[in-house]
């Protein structure tokens, strides 16, 4: 088990009804808010009219910043970043799933500084100063409502980019399971897909695997995703088994989860955001293609006692070959595809997604080059 520190300053407020809790949490930080949301979800199930009417409430004027894309551009952030700064916003408030908290992020650090928002994406800048960041969750996937990180898309390079930095915490998070309950299907496979690969990433990428207490963590939470996913397949409505995703996928990405598995690679992530980069797939779709392809390439360099370990506490078979169908056979029953063509995606483009990979894998530090992405991928084919 290596060295590690953890902090994670989130506020969660959890539950049914919570949502009206947000206004006296963002009174503490000021009167007037960038509100952030993306397509309209929001019109349709309550949390638009809930959070103007808490906002309201509690004196707080808002400026709307709405159409985030899934996948959020480059272009629509530096125009939040405009309207923040003109209105003179004092905090930002995002509802929505992990691409309107995202975005949220990178327009609060983007307020507060003086160059453009895309450097603290290609590391010529780290964010030291933020608008304070309040978010009500509507989708449990990406874990962004309680940790330090954002994803944006620089269209114009076909840069799918992350930046990081202990600003970016959110203030309050506020986490409502049945805003979750209309989640289209497809978008309930995504984020379980999501919840998982945040398990799985340092888990089998750990140099250093004696780590009982991370281990069985991840265990436990993959164990959730999964079990929750089937009851909200067979019931969108069971409340429990919302809640159970929506804090199970938050718990795989706010810091807990890797404790002690020191220098991980995200390997899988750096390969998918190449996929949505060029074809604007979902994250979790991109990874259900990824993951069984990566794990493969893992068994056969050495990956087989931490497959067999994680089949036996999650799956039920202690062999790595059953563990790689049994992660298949998941994706494929969420609904997720797992194949490049299941999702369009010709094999013929393979070099061009390895190489602009390679990108992101240099920025990250994973220790790959393109000619092992390229090997990874024609396992997704
Ligand atoms: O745009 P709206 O109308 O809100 O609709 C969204 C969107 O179309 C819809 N949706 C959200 N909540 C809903 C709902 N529809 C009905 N009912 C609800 N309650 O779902 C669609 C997808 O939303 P999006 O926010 O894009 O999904 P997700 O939460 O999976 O976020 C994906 C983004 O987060 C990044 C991904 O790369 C991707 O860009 N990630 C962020 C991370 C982080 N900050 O830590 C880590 C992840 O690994 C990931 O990279
Ligand atoms: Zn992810």
């Amino acid at each position: 088990m290596q060295n590690f520190n953890f902090n994670n300053p989130v506020r969660v407020i959890f539950g049914k009804g919570t949502i009206a809790r947000l206004g006296p949490e963002a009174a503490k930080a000021g009167k007037k808010a960038l509100f952030v949301y993306g397509g309209g979800s929001i019109k349709k199930n309550g949390v638009y009219e809930a959070v103007l009417k808490t906002l309201a409430e509690n004196g707080i004027e808002t400026v709307e910043h709405s159409g985030v894309k899934p996948n959020p551009v480059l272009s629509h952030v530096r125009e939040g970043v405009k309207k923040a700064i003109a209105e003179k916003c004092s905090l930002v408030v995002a509802a929505g799933g992990g691409s309107v908290i995202d975005e949220s992020k990178a327009i609060a650090a983007g307020t507060r500084y003086a160059g453009d928002v895309w450097d603290f994406f290609i590391d010529k800048a780290r964010a030291k100063e933020a608008l304070p960041i309040f978010t009500v969750l509507t989708l449990p996937a990406t874990g962004s409502e309680m940790n330090s990180g954002c994803v944006v898309t620089n269209e114009e390079t076909k840069q799918k980019y992350s930046a990081g930095a202990p600003v970016l915490f959110p203030k309050v998070s506020i986490l409502d399971p049945e805003t979750t309950i209309g989640l289209p299907p497809a978008q309930v496979a995504n984020g379980a897909v999501d919840a998982i690969a945040h398990l799985v990433e340092g888990y089998f990428t750990t140099p250093d695997p004696d780590n009982a207490v991370t281990d069985e963590m991840v265990h436990a939470l993959a164990r959730s995703v999964i079990a929750s996913t089937e009851r909200i397949l067979k019931d969108p409505s069971d409340y429990n088994a919302r809640a159970s995703m929506m804090w199970s996928a938050t718990l795989a990405l706010n810091g807990l989860a890797s404790c002690g598995y020191g220098r991980m690679s995200f390997i899988n992530h750096a390969i998918e955001h190449s996929l949505s980069a060029f074809y604007d797939i979902a994250h979790g779709a991109g990874l259900a293609i990824v993951m069984p392809a990566w794990f493969k390439h893992h068994l056969a360099n050495g990956g087989e006692e931490r497959l067999a370990k994680f089949g036996a506490a999650v799956f039920g078979s202690g062999n790595a070959q059953e563990t790689i169908k049994a992660f298949e056979a998941f994706f494929k029953k969420a609904g997720a595809p797992v194949r490049l063509s299941e999702a369009g995606i010709p094999a013929g483009d393979i070099p061009a997604i390895a190489a602009n990979a390679m990108g992101l894998i240099k920025l990250w530090g994973v220790k790959a080059d393109q000619a092992e992405v390229e090997k990874i991928l024609s396992g997704a084919i």
